[in-house]
């Protein structure tokens, strides 16, 4: 295990990020759920070249070839952020990795609630687990599996890619990862420190399918829709073409290709 502690410069008080990174675990968000930080550690980075049992969103699994992806998980204690402003936090972090991303390539997109898009393939998924104290977010866990210099997928994921797919070369995953913790250390500032209006206004500006109409289904079927808004509890609010608003938690609706 390689402790790497760094510290971010002209800062007061400091700010200090842990890294550490494993050859392999079973999970890297499992491993942080039982870590106990530093008492002056304000955020922790854990990253593995292979999980044995990476966790997806609900009951999926996240399939990675070893030593070719970022698999990493950043442990955050926004304990001033209370409970209903979870969802600035998750906008945060995905507007983290697209900053990253839009300097390798073009068409990135966020599609809700955190996955990264390029076009209409899957680059990246999110799964954020939280732990709560007094009505306050006192551990926020984001779990990024980002599909680097993986050129083939056999797993039955979703119209998966990967950076080394759409740029036709492989990507130094260290330095990307630091190019993603110092824009997530940014984005996640500004979150915690109330700047929740330019998170959503930025967040919306980047989703995927933001304009026009798109089939999508939910318990009753197919139908086609436009996206109104995420609302800031990250309820999908979605106009169908007889104008009928439809909102939804995460796993009600499928957006349909
Ligand atoms: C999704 O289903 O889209 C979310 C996938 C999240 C996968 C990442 S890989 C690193 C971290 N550790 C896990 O077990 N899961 C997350």
């Amino acid at each position: 295990m390689i402790k790497w502690p760094f510290k971010k410069k002209n800062k007061a008080p400091e700010f200090k990020t842990n890294l550490i990174a494993l050859a392999e675990v079973d999970s890297t968000n499992s491993y942080l759920r039982q870590y106990t930080p530093a008492t002056d550690e304000n955020m922790t980075v854990v990253s593995a070249d292979f999980q044995t049992a990476g966790r997806g969103q609900g009951t999926h699994t996240w399939e990675s070839e070893r030593g070719k992806n970022l698999l990493f998980s950043i442990l955050t204690h926004p304990i001033t952020m209370p409970l209903r402003s979870q969802f600035i936090l998750s906008e945060a972090g995905a507007l983290a990795l697209k900053e990253v991303l839009d300097t390798y390539t073009d068409d990135i997109s966020l599609k809700w609630p955190n996955d990264i898009y390029w076009k209409n393939r899957k680059l990246s998924g999110t799964l954020i687990e939280t732990s709560i104290a007094g009505g306050h977010i006192k551990n926020c866990i984001f779990g990024i599996g980002l599909n680097v210099n993986q050129q083939t997928f056999e797993s039955d994921a979703p119209n998966p890619v990967s950076l080394f797919q759409i740029l036709g070369h492989e990507v130094d995953r260290e330095s990307l990862l630091k190019q993603i913790i110092t824009a997530f250390t940014k984005y996640h500032e500004m979150a915690v420190n109330g700047q929740h209006g330019d998170i959503s206004a930025r967040y919306h500006e980047a989703l995927y399918r933001r304009h026009g109409f798109h089939a999508y289904e939910d318990k009753d079927g197919c139908f086609e829709a436009a996206i109104v808004e995420v609302g800031d509890d990250g309820l999908l609010v979605l106009r169908d073409q007889e104008g009928r608003f439809r909102e939804y938690e995460f796993k009600e609706v499928k957006f349909i290709n």
